[in-house]
């Protein structure tokens, strides 16, 4: 039986999680039942929603128990089975753990994926993975954008804002992209297409609303919200009438109290909405998504940027640059030589 490294979680992070929050286990794999396989996987995504994972809180998913692995999205290969649905050899994809092997079950989480369908596997982690879904799905479906409104995309230069702001300039929309840094804004310009780009490094809420102001002459149509506190508080007060505000994710509460949107009060006066992605609601249409995301990426009009950091051992480091600003693209761990 192969060893199973596993990155735990021993304690419930307080704040930014340290070391000692976890501990890297080594044991043996656990014999299959009738309709379970042994997923190797190569690659492991690190993504906002761990840190989430970590409190004792409700959720759209059980907080992750002390002594388990932390969850994460893995791709990786079969290579034991007792199920013939998923053979050895196959590839596929889900919600699994940080582990060199996952043990899946037929009708689980995990389903197959086709290496040839796509220009590198590790796409399922972020194109074709929960961070492309809830781009495809949040700006499509709650967004609804027309051509000619404004986009503004918060955390606008990460995995999730990148591609939001790619798809919504497909849909002829003006593209506003709020990150952090010049380097950063710089890559809004040149890489995602965004019309005009804020670094928000340094400003008050009140600088940041002026800056947006005059990114979107014509208002704010849609709102992309990844980021929550002052950055949601100051593009509350540049929308429009029948604004729709897509709230993807909160990272700047991550990993602190919940500090709670301020200017609210905008939804009622502007007759705005506010609605959240959670991609369960959007299982059934996951066969529109992908095709559509995998073709706008083979014709090159979407550019996708992924930041690959090798070794199991290094799964904290690279969640830690999620919250510092230091990835570049959908962060992932290659733990396969
Ligand atoms: N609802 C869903 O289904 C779903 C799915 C995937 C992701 N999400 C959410 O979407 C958001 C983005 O995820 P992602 O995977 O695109 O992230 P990502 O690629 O990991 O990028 C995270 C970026 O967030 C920015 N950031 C971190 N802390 C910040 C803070 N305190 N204030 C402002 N910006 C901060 C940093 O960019 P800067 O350098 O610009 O600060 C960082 O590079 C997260 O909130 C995540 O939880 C939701």
């Amino acid at each position: 039986m192969p060893l199973n490294r596993r990155f735990t979680l021993v304690r419930r992070p307080s704040g930014v999680p340290v070391p000692e929050d976890f501990l890297l286990t080594e044991e043996p794999t656990a014999a299959l039942e009738p309709g379970q396989f042994l997923l190797r996987n190569h690659y492991v995504s690190i993504d906002p929603a761990q840190r989430g994972w970590m409190d004792d809180r409700p959720s759209y998913l059980p907080p992750i128990a002390l002594g388990a692995s932390v969850r994460a999205s893995t791709v990786g290969q079969i290579v034991e089975s007792r199920s013939a649905a998923f053979p050895v050899g196959a590839w596929a994809a889900g919600l699994n753990a940080v582990e060199d092997y996952s043990v899946g079950t037929e009708g689980g989480y995990t389903n197959l994926v086709d290496p040839d369908a796509v220009p590198s596997i590790t796409n399922y982690l972020s194109v074709v993975g929960p961070t492309g879904l809830a781009a495809y799905f949040g700006l499509l479906s709650i967004g609804q954008p027309r051509a000619g409104e404004t986009v503004l995309v918060t955390g606008a230069a990460g995995s999730v804002g990148s591609l939001v702001g790619q798809i919504a300039k497909m849909k002829g929309c003006r593209t506003v992209g709020i990150a952090g840094g010049p380097a950063k804004v710089q890559r809004l310009l040149n890489d995602y297409g965004f019309d005009a780009a804020i670094n928000y490094r340094g400003k008050s809420v009140e600088e940041l609303v002026a800056e947006i102001r005059r990114a979107a002459p014509n208002g704010v149509d849609i709102q992309f919200e990844n980021v929550g506190g002052d950055i949601l508080d100051a593009g509350l007060l540049a929308i429009n009438p029948k604004a729709r505000i897509v709230l993807c994710g909160l990272i700047s509460e991550y990993n602190s109290e919940p500090r709670g949107a301020r200017n609210i009060w905008e939804l009622v006066v502007q007759g705005a909405r506010m609605e959240g992605v959670i991609l369960t609601h959007y299982f059934d249409r996951i066969g529109e998504a992908v095709p559509a995301l995998i073709g706008w990426v083979r014709d090159g009009k979407l550019r996708v940027d992924e930041h690959v950091e090798d070794g199991i051992e290094n799964v904290l480091p690279a969640m830690l640059r999620l919250f510092d600003g230091n990835n570049e693209g959908k962060m992932m761990l290659r733990i396969v030589d």
